[in-house]
């Protein structure tokens, strides 16, 4: 047995596959060259959600329910304001998404789905001593997510590249989040409890923590020159390198291409990005250089948070929510997995190999 299950198959999913040695995403048919930058992430939660709900409206409808869904949660944020400013971003959040009704039907889950997307813009606001803005049940997903969060419609371009983003993230096999999603399902405890469970296994560093120490990591190199000497300190340190690594793929994360080629779209419309950019792209090819020579036997690529974090940085979101960006795309994914879970499979009870001591036998 390997600490970390690493290559047990735990469940059967028609939802999505991980090719790990060719850098292949797979989601329900499609693959991920497909989707980013091609499908709205409202044709998207069609797609994960389709066959789990029953009845499931028309992608068009799916959509407008969306738009209801997300002006209905922030009734959410009034009532509980000040109580949440104390807490990180990411906390006040799940807080607010425990207060939606655990159940298993389509409106709970777009009510957790529109949950992230409402929620985070708001609570950044209220930290920031400005108003929350109520969402426009008219407008796309990613466009509401960028107009409550600044308050101004966002350009083509910007909504663009979020939408990318979200799409890219929206699923991913049976990565932690989506196995503590699955676990909680099993239970039939309802689909805020499997959400919840979800957000909080995402918000470690390990899985969707990581864009946020990316550009902590730029920062604290500041210029392409400093980036050799910097790493190399970090890895005498046993650090790990924030933005690299994984425990599937074995070469490049095919999504960080989509996002590193959105994120340079974002940059070439806003020249202030250019040099940013091309600070991580020179982080980059020092990262994967040492990480080649110190590691040799374990081939550690650039993984999705690291282009993530400029993306994010680029659309104005500020650096502690970028975890619940992530979950503003995967939640899609999350609620197709418990959904499949509670449908098709069976209470997961795995077991443990004990290895403490035993009771002393009597003579
Ligand atoms: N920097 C330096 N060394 C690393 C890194 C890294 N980013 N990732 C793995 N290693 C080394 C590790 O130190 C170990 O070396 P050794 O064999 O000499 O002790 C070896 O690689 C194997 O490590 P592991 O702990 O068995 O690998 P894992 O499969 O448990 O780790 C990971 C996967 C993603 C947790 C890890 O690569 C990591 O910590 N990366 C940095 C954090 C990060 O970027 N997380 C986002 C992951 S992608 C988002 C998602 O899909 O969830």
């Amino acid at each position: 047995m390997k600490n970390g299950l690493d290559d047990v198959i735990a469940t059967e999913t028609i939802l999505s596959d991980v090719d790990g040695a060719a850098g292949r995403l797979i989601i329900r048919g499609r693959s991920l060259d497909e989707l980013a930058g091609a499908t709205s992430y409202e044709d998207m939660l069609a797609l994960l959600l389709a066959g789990f709900f029953d009845p499931m409206p028309d992608p068009p409808t799916l959509g407008a329910l969306l738009g209801r869904a997300r002006r209905d949660v922030f009734g959410h944020v009034a009532s509980s304001q000040s109580a949440l400013l104390s807490l990180p971003t990411i906390d006040a959040v799940r807080v607010l998404l425990a207060g939606i009704k655990d159940r298993d039907d389509l409106s709970s889950a777009l009510a957790l789905i529109a949950a992230p997307a409402v929620f985070a813009p708001a609570i950044i606001r209220l930290k920031s001593g400005e108003e929350p803005i109520a969402p426009d049940p008219q407008a796309s997903h990613a466009a509401d997510i960028l107009r409550m969060l600044h308050g101004e419609p966002a350009r083509e371009e910007e909504t663009k590249a979020l939408e990318t983003y979200l799409v890219a993230v929206s699923d991913h096999g049976l990565n932690a989040s989506t196995f503590a999603a699955r676990i909680v399902a099993s239970t039939h405890a309802g689909l805020t409890s499997s959400i919840l469970a979800a957000l909080s296994a995402l918000k470690g560093p390990l899985h969707g923590g990581a864009p946020g120490p990316v550009l902590d990591m730029l920062d604290a190199i500041g210029e392409p020159s400093a980036a050799g000497a910097w790493l190399a300190a970090a890895l005498d340190r046993n650090d790990r390198l924030m933005g690299f690594g994984h425990r599937v793929y074995r070469v490049r994360d095919p999504r960080a291409d989509a996002l590193k080629e959105a994120g340079r779209r974002l940059s070439k419309v806003a020249t202030a990005r250019d040099s940013r950019f091309a600070l991580a792209e020179a982080i980059e090819a020092a990262a994967l250089k040492i990480l080649a020579e110190r590691k040799p036997n374990r081939p550690l690529k650039t993984n999705v948070e690291f282009y993530t974090a400029l993306l994010l940085e680029a659309l104005g979101f500020p650096r502690e929510s970028f975890t619940l960006v992530f979950a503003m795309g995967r939640v899609g994914g999350w609620i197709a997995h418990a959904r499949e879970q509670a449908l098709y499979g069976r209470l997961i009870r795995p077991q443990s190999k004990y290895v403490g001591p035993r009771p002393t036998q009597a003579a």
